[in-house]
């Protein structure tokens, strides 16, 4: 059964999708994980990542003649995804941009969860890890979607908005039943320069003390506070210009996507970036791990 692992915070713009990128293609590229992006977001931003456009309009033919669907009318059950390659071990079910006119409509049924969890049980199994990049604020569809996920992450951004979110993430998740689920495996600290040390230390303790609120106001406890101590990666999501820069674009069509180029030490920059990208992935699986073990 493959690990569902949610990236989500209600606002917009705090790296979910860039974060979702690189865990997404550092657990394939560098750990050998099959790995399944679903791309749950109208904005499509994470297929532009791993589809060039190109391709991209090679997969809309695709679509209409094997009568496969995109990923929101999958996600609320009419008809089988696409499951697009974007390397041998990494595979997306795209969003596409028309879903912008629906998506304030759409609601994923609570019902509809369990299935699509069987869905992904049942027939994706060749793969280790679905990883789901939200849409900020569409509630009707990340409250039902986070339930059917195995951990939560959360990036959070030198911006107060991004702890108020979270702070309504968490209560939102707690209220709604099954409300042990999914585990909040914890918030990473994103676009920080390396040279933030005392913001780092003060978003730190922020994090902590909205997490706690967020946990108490339904009389709980984060539940994994022994087993992982702070609720904060200690690995920090370094700002880096050639990570705002990871779209697909472009370019050849023998050539791998960028991302992937650089995972794959094809950069100048490439060491710079997976000196910070690969500990922090590391982080994640051990604290999915760590979770799973306490939390079976
Ligand atoms: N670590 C990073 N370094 C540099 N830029 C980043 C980083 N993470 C995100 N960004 C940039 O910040 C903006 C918002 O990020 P994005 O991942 O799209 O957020 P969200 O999915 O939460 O809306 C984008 O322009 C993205 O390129
Ligand atoms: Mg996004």
């Amino acid at each position: 059964m493959p690990r569902i692992v949610a990236i989500a915070n209600y606002k917009g713009g705090v790296g979910k999708t860039t974060l979702a990128s690189v865990i997404a293609a550092t657990l394939s590229e560098k750990f050998g994980k099959k790995v399944l992006i679903i791309d749950a977001d109208p904005q499509s931003n994470i297929t532009e990542v791993f589809i060039p456009p190109t391709s991209f309009e090679k997969v809309l033919g695709y679509a209409k003649t094997q009568q496969k669907v995109f990923s929101l009318e999958w996600i609320v059950g009419s008809g089988e995804p696409i499951v697009y390659r974007a390397t041998e071990n990494l595979a997306i079910v795209p969003s596409k941009p028309e879903y912008i006119g629906l998506a304030k409509y759409l609601i994923v049924p609570a019902e509809r969860v369990y299935t699509l969890r069987k869905e992904i049980d049942d027939k994706l199994t060749e793969f280790n890890y679905v990883i789901l990049d939200l849409p900020p604020q569409m509630y009707g569809l990340i409250g039902p979607l986070i339930k059917m996920a195995s951990a939560l992450i959360t990036p959070v951004t030198k911006t107060s908005f991004a702890l108020t979110a979270l702070y309504f993430l968490i209560r939102d998740m707690r209220g709604t039943p099954p409300n042990d689920k999914p585990p909040f495996i914890g918030a990473v600290l994103t676009r920080f320069r390396t040279v933030e040390k005392a913001n780092i230390e003060i978003y730190r303790k922020r994090v902590r003390r909205i997490v706690e609120e967020a946990y108490a106001s339904y009389g709980m406890k984060w539940e994994l506070e022994e087993a992982l101590k702070s609720p904060i990666f200690e690995r920090v999501f370094y700002a880096h210009p050639k990570l705002a820069d990871i779209r697909a674009l472009p370019f050849d069509p023998s050539e791998n996507v960028r991302l992937i180029r650089v995972l794959r030490g094809k950069t100048k920059y490439s060491s710079q970036i997976l000196s910070f990208v690969e500990p922090l992935v590391t982080e994640v699986e051990k604290r999915i791990e760590i979770a799973e073990k306490v939390l079976q």
